[in-house]
């Protein structure tokens, strides 16, 4: 096993999920990969929801997902999407490419569960080539102190149910320390009660420019 991933219940509550999305959700994963093109990298792709929405212009997809329960489902949604997709076993934070070999590269709802964000970001600015893109759908801290302090006080224990998802990072700082510059960031909060810990969202585009 390439990786050290293993959260079987989680698993199985994220493909779960990820399979019962309402259109309004199905939308968001279409607005994050429209307009893409030529091969592109996506990290944590979970049992594979974004795969349908990829435009045919993507040449190539590598989808990197350490979870064996959920790889296998990947796997199954790549060869039934008849697209092409390659799944692999790999950790976003040690990516098993070259520099500059991707055009882009697509984090959705992930960067709240690698255990390095900055780890991962960097590895996601070594293989987007110069002038590539990252495409962006996470979850956040919000910007009012209430929902902060909820999200900070929940964080740790909502990390040991939900497969290590924090509530608390501030993914909009940690993309741009990393050395994309962000072109268009989208925040929103989704209004359903279950969620609200994880609530505030950003969607959006970065850019490597160096
Ligand atoms: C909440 S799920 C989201 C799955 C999918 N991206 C989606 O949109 O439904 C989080 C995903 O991150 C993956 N993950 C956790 N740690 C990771 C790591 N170090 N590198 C890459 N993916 C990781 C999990 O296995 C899981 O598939």
């Amino acid at each position: 096993m390439a990786t050290d991933v293993d959260h079987p219940l989680f698993a199985r509550f994220a493909a779960l999920m990820a399979a019962s999305e309402g259109p309004v959700e199905l939308d968001r994963r279409r607005e994050t990969l429209v307009g893409l093109s030529g091969r592109v990298i996506e990290i944590g792709s979970g049992s594979g929801p974004n795969f349908r929405h990829y435009p045919d212009a993507v040449t190539e997809l590598v989808a990197v997902e350490p979870e064996r329960h959920l790889r296998e489902r990947a796997e199954q949604s790549a060869r039934e999407s008849g697209r092409p997709i390659r799944v692999i076993d790999a950790v976003a934070d040690r990516l098993p490419f070259p520099d500059g070999s991707f055009d882009a590269a697509v984090a959705v709802l992930v960067l709240c569960s690698v255990p390095s964000q900055s780890a991962a970001l960097r590895e996601l600015h070594r293989v987007v080539r110069p002038g590539g893109e990252l495409r962006f759908y996470e979850h956040v801290i919000g910007t009012s102190r209430r929902l902060a302090a909820l999200q900070r006080t929940l964080a740790p224990g909502l990390a040991k149910v939900f497969g290590g998802c924090r509530a608390d990072r501030d993914t909009t700082r940690a993309i741009e320390e990393a050395g994309f510059r962000i072109e268009r960031n989208r925040r929103f909060l989704i209004r359903t009660l279950p969620e609200v810990p994880a609530a505030p969202r950003i969607l959006g585009t970065a850019r490597r420019v160096l």
